[in-house]
């Protein structure tokens, strides 16, 4: 089962792909926290493209490809996360897939409303730890300030800055309509919306596609 999540920054796929990952041993490949590691080890990849992330401004096409040929491994059950972000990225992956016998089940299409998307990171937190993501209102840390899993202090994500948040923001609507259009012309597309609580989101990615409920997928 080797399913993709896109859509714009807040709208939940990290929090989704860990769901699955939960609920069914999916793996998660996840571009941006790959960079964000990167980033936080500080290996000359992470010192490159530390500027862009932080900034919430797109790795150039070329790298990541190589980055995704690289790291991507033939895996069973996979969750795509932040890759492909263009057409360029797409048609990479498509020949990447083909390269390890691997085919798509699915492309979900995540939306909500610009406001909650804006709500959602003004309000994430992440462990500076072990980077499980935290929201102060709807997925709050027992103690404040602090990871329930690792105990290390909760930042805020570099990128989250409310000085980069609307640039963000509008430069996924610009990138993502052709790529939307490519995967609805493969008939992979599938909508979800994601301004509903986390669960019923679940509830939809699960119902978009039937492997779901197998237990050999
Ligand atoms: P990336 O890590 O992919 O960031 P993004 O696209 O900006 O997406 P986010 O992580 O912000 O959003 P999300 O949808 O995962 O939201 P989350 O689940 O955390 O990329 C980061 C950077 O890396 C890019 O800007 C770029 O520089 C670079 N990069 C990565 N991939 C690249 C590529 N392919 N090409 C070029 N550059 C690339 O949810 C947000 C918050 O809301 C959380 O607190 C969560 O708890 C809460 N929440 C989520 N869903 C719900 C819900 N339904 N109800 C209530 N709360 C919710």
């Amino acid at each position: 089962m080797l399913m993709i999540l896109l859509g714009p920054p807040g709208v939940g796929k990290g929090a989704i792909a860990r769901k699955l990952k939960e609920a069914y041993a999916f793996e998660i490949f996840s571009t941006g926290e790959l960079l964000r590691q990167e980033i936080r080890d500080n290996t000359p990849l992470g010192q490159m493209v530390k500027p862009l992330v932080t900034q919430g401004k797109l790795v150039p096409d070329d790298l990541m490809i190589n980055l995704v040929k690289e790291r991507l491994m033939a895996r069973r059950n996979l969750v795509l996360e932040g890759f492909p972000r263009n057409v360029a990225q797409a048609e990479a992956l498509q020949g990447i897939l083909e390269d390890h016998g691997l085919t798509l089940d699915g492309v979900l299409n995540f939306s909500a409303p610009e406001a909650v998307l804006k709500d959602r990171i003004r309000q994430r937190r992440i462990c500076t730890g072990c980077s499980a993501v935290y929201h102060l209102v709807n997925c709050p840390p027992a103690v404040e300030g602090v990871c329930n899993h690792c105990g290390s202090p909760l930042s805020k994500r570099a990128d989250d800055d409310e000085v980069f948040l609307q640039a963000r923001l509008d430069r996924y609507l610009t990138s993502s309509a052709p790529l939307l259009n490519y995967y609805r012309e493969t008939g992979l597309l599938k909508e979800i919306d994601a301004e509903v609580p986390l669960l019923d989101v679940y509830y939809q990615v699960l119902a978009s596609n039937v492997k779901f409920t197998q237990e050999s997928f």
